[in-house]
This record gives C-alpha cells, structure tokens and sequence, in this order.
C-alpha cells in the first residue's frame, strides 16, 4: 500500500506493530499531503498527562532545511557508529553481523538525510508537563510520556501508509542548531526526529525482540509469567 488512495489503508493494529521496523533507506519521492495529513492526525491522537498535549510537531519539507538538518544529522551519526563499531570488536559473530546491518542502513540515512521527503522533527514544552517523578534520585522519565505515544503514534501510522521511517534522537545532542534552524522558541526543546518516505526495498518486515516471558512478571518482579 503506497497511501495513493484517499481513504486511510486498513492495516490491522497487531500486524502494524509486529512489523514496524527501522526503516532508514528511503526514496526521496513526495510524500502526498493527504497522507501526510492522515500521519499527523495519528499522532495528535495519543494520549498525554492530563490531556495537555505538550508536545508539537514541525513538518519539514523544504529542501534547504533538510539538508541543514542532514550535515548535523551526519555528524552525529558519523559519532555514533565509529564508537558502536569500535564495541562491536570480539563480539560474537550473529550480533556483530546483525549490528554491521544496521550500521550500514544507518551509515545510509546519513548521508541521504537531507533528501528525505519529510522529516517530523516533534519537540515539547517541558514547563508544561505533569512529571510525576521529577523529584527522585534517578534520571526523570515519565515527561517522555507525553511525547513519545505522538511520536509512536506517527510510525505507525507511516507503517500503515506503506511509509518507511525511523525515531532518531541524534539530533537533539545538538538541539540549540536544531533550535535556531527551526525558529522554536524557549521552552520548547526536541525530542525526537522522523525521517519518513516511501522505502527503497522491502521497508517495514519482521523485528527480533526479547520474547515476553524476559519482559513481563507476574505480580512480583522476577515471578514468572504464564498466560
Ligand atoms: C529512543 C530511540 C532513539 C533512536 N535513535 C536513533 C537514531 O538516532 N538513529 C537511528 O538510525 N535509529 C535510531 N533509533 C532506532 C533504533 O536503533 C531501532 O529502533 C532499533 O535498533 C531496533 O531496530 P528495529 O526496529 O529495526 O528492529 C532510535 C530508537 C529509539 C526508540
């Protein structure tokens, strides 16, 4: 499904998630308005802490700005994945292959970045979020809470579309070019950025994950759980 129609595709919710995987090699085709639309609207769906809706989403398309957003985004990467491959030495072979993939799909992304279609670039008012665990001895996440389903709700929308896409972070290590580039005002900060275009190969397929019996307990942590 290639969202050429005007009607939303009818992709079931289960087999959405179960195949939304990192798609990062995407073609640089348009991406059609209504499509696009439909995307935002799934995302202006999720819920927030108190309903409150802290979090805003800057569509960009304009090619100048992409390819700023682009050269930040590549140097970032560039970062990442020379440490990721320097930890990868003696691994074992299956993770290390699997993890040459995605470093290869990723080395794609940065430098085609910039010719995206569309990049979601969703950001938040933290002055304005019920963070419930501020005030703990730990790093706070639950204002995250308030963001991420948006963002979550988005990828599969774009899956439904037939629209390969990726949540990336990296942008935010340098949120004050992000910032400037993008005319978002304080308070507001980034959170997440979507690069989102219909996929050069297969796009979204399976996705390995720890199987639930390592993930959820039953009543007690560390009690097994059984259905
Ligand atoms: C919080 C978060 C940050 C991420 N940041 C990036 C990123 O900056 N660049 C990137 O290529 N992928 C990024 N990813 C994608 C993950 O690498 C990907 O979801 C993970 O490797 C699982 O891959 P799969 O969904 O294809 O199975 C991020 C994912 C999450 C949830």
């Amino acid at each position: 499904m290639q969202g050429g129609d005007d009607s939303a595709p009818g992709l079931g919710v289960y087999e959405a998630m179960g195949t939304l995987r990192a798609v990062r090699r995407l073609r640089p085709d348009p991406v059609p308005s209504r499509v696009l639309e439909r995307v935002l609207l799934a995302a202006s769906w999720a819920p927030t802490g108190g309903n409150v809706q802290p979090w805003r989403v800057i569509v960009v398309r304009e090619a100048e700005t992409k390819r700023v957003l682009g050269s930040l985004y590549a140097a970032r990467w560039a970062a990442y994945a020379e440490q990721h491959r320097a930890q990868l030495e003696g691994a074992p072979e299956g993770l290390r292959a699997r993890t040459e993939r995605m470093l290869a799909a990723g080395d794609h992304l940065a430098g085609a970045f910039g010719e995206t279609p569309v990049v979601l670039v969703f950001c938040f008012n933290p002055k304005i979020m019920a963070i419930t665990d501020a005030k703990l001895d730990r790093i706070s996440v639950v204002g995250g809470a308030s963001i991420y389903p948006a963002v979550e709700n988005a990828l599969l929308a774009c899956r439904a579309e037939g629209l390969g896409c990726v949540l990336t972070t990296l942008l935010c290590e340098c949120e004050p070019e992000v910032r400037e580039l993008l005319s978002i005002p304080q308070p507001w900060a980034t959170a997440a950025a979507v690069p989102i275009g219909y996929p050069v190969l297969g796009g979204h397929g399976p996705i390995s994950r720890r199987p639930v019996e390592k993930l959820a307990f039953a009543d007690r942590w560390g009690r097994a759980w059984s259905s």
